[in-house]
């Protein structure tokens, strides 16, 4: 199974198993991240799941206008690999991505 690398705002890393078409903003959430947040549910409405994309940027399909308009919402500097962890989803060819967790969420 694919996994992700989630490196926290304390510097833990934290390495979790996705399934294939689960969000890891949903996968962080259920694995008890905490520095992920998720507010609305992965309705892309809320920016508090906010990472940083450490790999695979380029195989990342591109941010949607909304998501772009969401992340100016963000609590922490949006920066060129900034994106939603909510709209990003697990693929087989995306085993192990590397996520940065943003430091603020609200
Ligand atoms: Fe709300 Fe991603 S969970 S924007």
């Amino acid at each position: 199974m694919p996994t992700v690398t989630y490196i926290c705002p304390d510097g833990e890393l934290e390495e979790v198993e996705v399934p294939v078409g689960t969000s890891i903003m949903k996968a962080a959430v259920s694995h008890g991240i905490e520095s992920i947040v998720g507010d609305c549910g992965g309705s892309a409405s809320c920016a508090t799941c906010h990472v940083y994309v450490e790999s695979h940027l380029e195989m990342l399909p591109p941010k949607t206008s909304n998501e772009d308009e969401m992340l100016g919402d963000a609590a922490s500097e949006v920066l060129p690999n900034s994106r939603l962890g909510c709209q990003l989803v697990m693929r087989d060819d995306l085993a192990s991505l590397v996520v940065r967790v943003a430091p603020e969420q609200w």
